[in-house]
């Protein structure tokens, strides 16, 4: 559910038209809804309000600081994977007992940051991190909250770019070998091991997947505690899928009630990670229409809007709905939408019937609020695009669009060429 909706053949955002933001912030443009992200946060939470847990806003989806403020605002906590990501979050407030550090590369220097904020856990990925990690923390004379993020083997059934947690793939710890890790940590000084965790991929439309990694987790667990470690957490990661087209995700509702059942006999506090279905439908891309072609049998729509501000639909051949901000015309044509990039993988929609479009007019790209903004780029020194958050009948402009001269930030040419 989102509020995104036509009043009288004008598309809206909650109250606001997007004509109107369109014209006073230009396009491209990213727009969010206050209210859709209150709404998935508290719908994802309240589905698991029959367990001890936490809701840990992977930042890694949006993290612009608005999105974020919105997060700390509802109690959530951030699931970080770098020391930039932890700038962000704690420069929008969040509590560092709701952080969470996952990825498989922490350097010296975000792991020294991460321990001196005091995060609530850092998930860790492999044996040689383990013993980073521990030699790190020796040296500041602190102890880390360790959760050893294992590989369970599952197949999520996703696009494999966003599969995590089959055995081939580089996240985690084979979670056969994931014991002697453990044991190996029970016996470090500087480590406290308050956890397990594991992610198994992204955009899953199924329960099941899930449901399996929480009897591998189960068994980990037991054992693990049978041989004295005491694991008090249990990180299930995110990748909850969300209707991008005719997808039928399982709803927060039912994925929370499967795992409650499961989960709550094992008595441990469970982190959460989700960021798309949290912010993904929450987020469009506006983007006006500038010139037309017929090219052989294909009719090109080129649009202002290219892969260096959505990457999505160029990087996993993603489908996102387009949808006119004005209704009217009723003909349809089968068209690529496409951007001005020097790229033939520069399109946002490929044979796509839409109602037949004019220059100028403005189209928003669906369920773009995740992983668009963030994946954004400068290729073709393209600027990148402004951010609006809508709140009611008003909006904010949560990011200015880029100048050109912002392209140029930190570039120097060096003396022998002046
Ligand atoms: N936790 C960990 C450790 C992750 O690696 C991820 C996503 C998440 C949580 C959040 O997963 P979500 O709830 O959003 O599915 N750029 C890709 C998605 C990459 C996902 C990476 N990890 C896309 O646009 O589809």
């Amino acid at each position: 559910m989102h509020h995104f909706h036509y009043q009288k053949n004008e598309l809206f955002c909650e109250e606001v038209p997007l004509a109107k933001i369109a014209a006073e912030v230009g396009t491209p443009c990213y727009v969010y809804s206050f209210a859709t992200l209150e709404r998935h946060f508290k719908v994802f939470d309240q589905a698991l309000a029959g367990l001890p847990h936490l809701v840990c806003f992977a930042m890694k989806a949006n993290s612009n600081l608005a999105i974020l403020r919105t997060m700390v605002k509802l109690g959530g906590g951030i699931d970080i994977v770098s020391g930039g990501e932890l700038f962000r979050a704690l420069t929008a407030g969040a509590d560092p007992r709701k952080i969470v550090f996952s990825g498989v590369g922490k350097s010296d220097e975000e792991m020294e940051y991460a321990l001196r904020t005091k995060i609530l856990q850092f998930n860790v990925e492999s044996e040689e991190e383990l013993f980073r990690l521990n030699e790190v923390s020796k040296r500041l004379g602190v102890v880390a909250p360790v959760s050893i993020r294992v590989n369970p083997n599952i197949d999520p059934k996703t696009h494999p770019y966003i599969s995590t947690g089959l055995k081939k793939s580089k996240f985690g710890v084979d979670i056969r070998k994931s014991l002697a890790l453990y044991q190996a940590g029970k016996k470090m000084t500087s480590i406290d091991l308050v956890g397990v965790s594991c992610h198994i991929g992204s955009q899953i439309t199924q329960i099941s997947p899930f449901l399996e990694a929480v009897d591998k987790l189960f068994e980990l667990i037991k054992k693990l505690r049978a041989n004295g470690i005491n694991i008090r957490h249990l990180d299930l990661g995110g990748g909850l899928g969300i209707p991008y087209d005719r997808e039928t995700p399982p709803a927060p509702a039912r994925y929370g009630a499967a795992l409650t059942k499961k989960l709550l006999p094992l008595g441990c506090r469970v982190l959460f990670e989700p960021g798309r279905v949290i912010v993904g439908n929450a987020g469009i891309l506006l983007t006006k229409v500038l010139y037309q072609k017929q090219q052989g049998k294909k009719h090109f729509v080129i649009v202002d809007g290219a892969m260096n501000d959505l990457i999505r639909p160029a990087l996993y051949g993603s489908f996102h709905q387009i949808w006119p901000i004005k209704k009217g015309v009723k003909r349809q044509q089968k068209v690529d939408v496409v951007g001005p990039v020097c790229e033939s993988g520069d399109f946002f929609a490929e044979d796509r019937k839409l109602p037949v479009v004019a220059s100028g007019d403005v189209l928003a790209v669906m369920s773009a609020g995740a992983y668009g903004f963030v994946m954004a780029s400068n290729y073709n020194s393209r600027p990148r695009p402004a951010e609006v958050m809508v709140r009611g009948d008003q909006f904010f402009v949560i990011r200015h669009r880029e100048e050109v001269k912002d392209l140029l930030k930190g570039e120097h040419v060096p003396k022998f060429l002046v």
